[in-house]
């Protein structure tokens, strides 16, 4: 397919403690009157809850990263593309690049080049987004948002946020035009009206794109 509606897709992403979360709900208030989507990966359909058992019984590296495979694509299916093809703004907590930042950190060494191997999971039948907010914050500071130690999942380590924050900023290097860094630093407020206003200026400039 060549083009799918004339609806924006827009991501929020970042290390766990980067305030995405905190974020989008401050989305829902500042942009009501254009009646987004709000959605998130994972969790938008049942897929998700499969997702979470994963996730919380570190079954397989493997088996995870599919799961959360999965759960993209019935999020596609079920809420994305239906949401651009009627026209609607969609904004979603998390999307593909938390697979390829996060994934590819804990696929390493369990397949050979973990994140080719997921991008070709994605490629051909992913939306690509128009827009992606990477909430951008120092290691330190996103561990002392967190919850404590003990009820934290396997990827809330300093080890791996790291690593999934290096790779995230490689990702925004590479695609320029596609990302936005926001300094996570500054208070949730300030942060959520920045994002807002860009994604309001999006909207506006009529970003009708062609999508694979
Ligand atoms: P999320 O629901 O954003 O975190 P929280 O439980 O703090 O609200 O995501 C759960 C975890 O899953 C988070 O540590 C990031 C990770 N994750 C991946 O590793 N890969 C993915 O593709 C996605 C969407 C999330």
């Amino acid at each position: 397919m060549d083009t799918e509606g004339t609806g924006l897709l827009i991501t929020l992403e970042g290390i766990d403690g980067s305030g995405k979360s905190t974020l989008h709900e401050s989305l829902k208030e500042l942009l009501a009157d254009l009646d987004p989507v709000f959605t998130r990966e994972p969790g938008a359909t049942w897929v998700g809850e499969q997702v979470r058992r994963a996730i919380k019984e570190q079954i397989d590296p493997v088996t995870e990263a599919t799961l959360f495979v999965a759960d993209h694509a019935a999020h596609l299916a079920k809420v994305v593309r239906p949401a651009l093809a009627e026209g609607r703004l969609v904004i979603t907590d998390r999307y593909s690049d938390s697979r390829y930042a996060y994934q590819s950190v804990t696929l390493q060494g369990i397949v050979p080049d973990p994140e080719g191997w997921l991008r070709a999971m994605h490629n051909g039948w992913t939306i690509i987004p128009d827009r992606t907010f990477l909430c951008v914050l120092p290691i330190d500071e996103a561990l002392t948002r967190l919850k404590p130690d003990p009820q934290r999942e396997h990827f809330e380590k300093r080890e791996i946020l790291e690593k999934v924050q290096n790779n995230y900023l490689a990702y925004a290097k590479a695609e320029p035009g596609r990302f936005v860094i926001v300094d996570a630093m500054l208070p949730p407020d300030t942060v959520a009206k920045f994002v807002a206003d860009a994604i309001r200026q999006d909207q506006v400039s009529g970003k009708t794109k062609r999508r694979k």
